[in-house]
């Protein structure tokens, strides 16, 4: 059902977090318990025992929301787990200047996840490859007879493929992907039964042995673009004309596209955007961080993973397609409490709808760093969040935190021991 609510929220930053709640409860119309869900402390250890070995307890992390998000004509709040100031306000920025041309425009490929099973010792690739496609069909029934669920939910394998490499450091293999549509589920789980369950077919079809059974993390079948178009006057600051600002994102996006060394920055800066949307609704974000790197170096150079130019308009244009292997069903997602709640928020109907708003974000988060970075630098932002953390961890509390924060920023010295100076002062003055 989509939501009726706006995600521009006038003036969201400036209320306290039991006030912002309240208006992601009435945006997402959450009940009680996923609202209180959102307040997160509720994994619990016994579920915490039961999700991974050796636990001792539970780790936190900041959940925040970003604001301003239209994909496909729908508003979205955005859930978002991180460490790092200024991801969410960047985001939600950038949000904002696309909101103002009618916001993002996003796409999905099918599902479709790459299992592969490795096999050795093959005496004949050539005609082992024709009795494997020969007998596709019996590989596809196996696999699939393995993950009935999947199969029932409308996915399942679709094809079979084999690659062959005359050479490798320990000899010739042959490697066989099984191509898995997998529908809301990430489908890591299920790929990897696959894979298992159709190795001895595989064995004897080929006459090889069967080493490795495991899904592949480049699921360069399962894409989601983001795509935006952004007006000069959006971009217009601080004395710098639109088309300028756009002149300089120009140049930010040309270093990233010839330098590795800053498309590693610059991507990072996608995944800002990306990974605490993964991480929120419960999803895998080193198989997503790894897929995306694999892919932004595909063409044998890496590189940037987005493409900006200006159209003849004179509209900052820019576009993302990467994969993005997420579901909206199983594992963390389903067991972790405020990863159900984020889920709800974002009110998805299926695994695209999500990874569409995760490939938007990342493509807000890069536009947001590439402005600042183009324009006034990124350290007069970041300053002013880092100023906060600084006071808080001299101990300042409630309104002092702004305060101290503000007189760090004035004086030029964010610095613990400034923080602490300033605190006695005001508990002196307060005495
Ligand atoms: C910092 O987390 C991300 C940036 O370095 C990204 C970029 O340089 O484009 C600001």
């Amino acid at each position: 059902m989509p939501h009726p609510a706006e995600s521009r929220i006038e003036g969201f930053y400036r209320l306290d977090p039991l006030e912002r709640r309240a208006r992601v409860r009435d945006f997402a119309h959450l009940d009680d318990a996923t609202t209180a869900a959102l307040a997160g402390g509720q994994l619990g250890l016994a579920k915490a025992d039961k999700m991974i070995e050796n636990v001792v307890g539970s780790y936190e992390l900041p959940l925040g929301v970003a604001t301003n998000f239209r994909i496909n004509g729908r508003d979205h709040l955005v859930p978002m787990v991180v460490e790092e100031p200024s991801i969410v306000a960047g985001a939600s920025y950038a949000a904002r200047m696309a909101r103002e041309s009618g916001g993002f425009v996003a796409s999905h490929t099918a599902p479709i996840m790459i299992g592969q099973i490795q096999l050795i010792a093959v005496a004949d690739a050539t005609s082992a490859m024709a009795n494997i496609h020969a007998h596709r069909m019996q590989i596809i029934e196996s696999a699939n007879a393995q993950s009935q669920s999947m199969v029932a939910r409308g996915g399942g394998v679709r094809d079979v493929e084999c690659h062959h490499y005359a050479d490798s450091p320990m000899g010739p293999m042959l490697i066989v992907h099984l191509l898995v549509d997998c529908r809301d589920a990430m489908g890591a789980n299920a790929v990897n039964s696959m894979c298992e369950t159709v190795a001895p077919l595989l064995e004897s079809l080929s006459g090889g042995q069967a080493m490795l059974r495991i899904l592949s993390n480049l699921t360069d079948q399962r894409l989601a673009t983001a795509k935006v178009r952004i007006a000069p006057t959006s971009l217009q600051r601080d004395g710098i004309a639109g088309a300028d600002v756009i002149e300089r994102i120009l140049w930010a996006h040309a270093f990233a596209v010839v330098d590795p060394h800053r498309a590693t920055t610059h991507n990072k800066g996608i995944m800002n955007g990306i990974d605490p949307v993964i991480v929120a609704t419960g999803n895998d974000w080193r198989a997503i961080e790894a897929g995306a790197h694999a892919w932004a170096a595909r063409s044998g150079r890496y590189t940037s993973l987005s493409h900006w130019y200006r159209d003849e308009q004179g509209f900052l244009c820019g576009e993302l397609t990467m994969p993005l292997a997420v579901g909206i069903v199983g594992g963390a997602t389903r067991v972790h409490p405020t990863a159900q709640a984020a889920l709800q928020v974002l009110n998805v109907a299926h695994a695209g709808e999500l990874a569409e708003i995760c490939v938007c974000a990342g493509l807000a988060s890069n536009l947001a760093a590439m402005r600042a970075l183009a324009t006034e630098g990124i350290q007069r932002g970041h300053m002013a969040l880092h100023a906060r953390q600084i006071a808080m961890a001299a101990g300042a509390l409630g309104d002092d935190v702004a305060v101290i924060a503000q007189k760090m920023i004035d004086m030029q010295s964010i610095k613990p021991a400034t923080a602490t100076a300033l605190l006695q002062q005001i508990h002196v003055l307060a005495s």
